[in-house]
């Protein structure tokens, strides 16, 4: 059995998705997911390009076990540096460098010759080289590259040190075919290449990138780099959930291949990215979408019930989606609360299954019937690293067609209560207005979101939100049955988060 290797890029080109931005300790929590996932290589960052990110690659680095942890750099000394200075720490660090050698990049982006870029990326990964035994070489937009200077580059650079060569559509423009053909070509004109794994990095312009990396790995790739939920600079990359279930789920057509992936772990991860970014995860999506796995046409769900296999290809108990399978009410106590937790695969500590507990008794007086979807909200609400420096008090609106929507709100903090009392263009409007009066804070409210975790009138309304405050933006979320309390607890939770900072 010959293995995939998995390449998370979630922390690094994930996180150029626009708007994405995690902070360390955001980071670091993907971090240890992405452990327990099983995914073979972190690319934590591009350290050169922020203190803030070389600092949460070097943390990274530091306390992340188990997978190697990469850096990228652009094939220039001062990156190079900054990336071993950040994975040093890490038993496993490997550098990444990147050089574009396509002539559309090389004429317009680098403005540098065939001769040059050959040399720069013979040197840059000797230079990197110096500092480690793994190093990772990419001719940016490969698939746009003449294959000619391609094979060149790849050769020399594997000569010059490369252990791993990165194949990537940057732009994705490739068709799968013919990206697999790339791939083939490679391997049949590259004279040096068993000595390098073959990887490749597929973007979803096209939205291609996740048949692109299959073809790949058809035709000899035995890397592929993506990210959870695809999530990635402009149409994002190439989604892991979904690799990692072709591969599980066509043993037909991948006979010899496997990951060492928990696909179990996948759809916890996904929503803990969801979660962090701000991005919400389309109901549609292959894999981690809230319909992967429903069956609304009644001769499907009459298919489903005399056989599963008539309409379902995954078992969704293998990527960890527990649906929303009735599990709790009223009457149920903290051992079952324990128990479905534990099946859930969440670990709490003493005190924090207290606080779910208490969350959910609370929400079961004021709905009949809990759902795992309303325990997993719960449990993220209540497990956040955060300190709270603010806790909603209580809140009151007023509003309706021919009033202006007014509301008052008491925050605690420290041990005073503070509140204050605003107007707004609607009732969670004036609710944030007020809240900004009473913790002297400007909030400027970039994103707003609200979804129904669950089905029913009763159902538990989450609120993920992007605000801007103290020229810091964090995304948040809050949840309640009440959608303007789950409102207030999202924009608090916010506050918190920028307090933390
Ligand atoms: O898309 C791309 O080409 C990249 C490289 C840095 C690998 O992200
Ligand atoms: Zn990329």
């Amino acid at each position: 059995m010959d293995k995939i290797i998995i390449f998370d890029t979630t922390l690094r080109d994930g996180e150029q998705a626009p708007g994405a931005s995690l902070n360390q300790r955001e980071k670091l929590e993907v971090a240890s997911a992405l452990v327990h996932l099983g995914v073979d290589i972190i690319e934590a960052g591009f350290p050169i390009s922020s203190a803030g990110d070389f600092a949460a690659v070097k943390a990274v680095a530091k306390s992340i076990k188990g997978p190697v942890i990469c850096g990228l750099a652009r094939a220039i000394k001062k990156d190079i540096d900054a990336v071993y200075q950040a994975v040093k720490f890490s038993k496993r660090p490997r550098i990444h460098v990147f050089l574009a050698t396509s002539k559309i990049h090389m004429q317009y982006k680098l403005k540098k010759a065939e001769d040059e870029i050959l040399r720069l990326a013979v040197s840059s990964v000797k230079y990197a080289r110096r500092y480690c035994s793994d190093i990772e070489f990419s001719p940016e937009d490969a698939s746009r590259t003449e294959r000619e200077f391609l094979f060149k580059v790849v050769e020399a650079v594997i000569a010059a040190g490369a252990t791993t060569v990165n194949i990537p559509d940057t732009v994705g423009y490739a068709d799968p075919v013919e990206f697999g053909s790339v791939i083939k070509a490679i391997k049949e004109n590259v004279s040096n290449i068993d000595q390098a794994i073959i990887s490749v990095h597929c973007h979803d312009d096209l939205g291609l990138a996740v048949a692109s990396s299959l073809e790949a790995i058809k035709n000899g790739a035995r890397q592929v780099e993506c990210t959870i939920n695809g999530i990635g600079e402009r149409a994002g990359n190439a989604s892991m959930e979904e690799i990692v279930m072709a591969i599980k789920t066509r043993r037909d057509i991948f006979s010899d291949l496997e990951t060492t992936i928990n696909t179990q772990q996948i759809y916890k991860v996904s929503r803990l990215v969801s979660k962090l970014t701000g991005f919400a995860v389309a109901p549609n999506k292959a894999i981690v979408g809230g319909n992967a796995f429903r069956h609304e046409a009644g001769i499907h769900q009459d298919g489903v019930l005399k056989e599963r296999s008539t309409y379902e290809i995954i078992r969704p108990e293998d990527v960890g989606f527990t649906g929303i399978g009735l599990v709790l009410g009223k009457h149920s106590g903290r051992h079952a609360l324990s128990e479905r937790l534990k099946e859930l695969g969440f670990k709490l500590t003493a005190g924090q299954l207290d606080k779910v507990n208490k969350r959910f008794k609370e929400l079961a007086d004021k709905k009949k019937n809990i759902f795992d979807g309303d325990l997993i909200s719960i449990v993220e609400d209540e497990t956040k690293v955060i300190k709270p420096v603010w806790r909603l008090e209580s809140f009151e609106i007023n509003s309706g067609t021919k009033i202006t929507p007014t509301a008052s709100v008491s925050l605690k903090y420290k041990n005073k209560i503070l509140s204050a009392e605003s107007s707004g263009d609607g009732p969670v409007d004036a609710c944030f207005r007020a809240i900004d009066r009473a913790t002297g804070i400007k909030g400027e409210l970039q994103d707003y979101r609200i979804e129904a975790v669950t089905k029913g009138k009763d159902a538990l309304g989450e609120v993920s939100l992007k605000l801007k405050a103290k020229e810091r933006v964090v995304t948040a979320r809050g949840s309640s049955t009440d959608i303007i309390e789950a409102s207030i607890m999202a924009y608090i939770n916010a506050l918190n988060k920028i307090e933390s900072l």
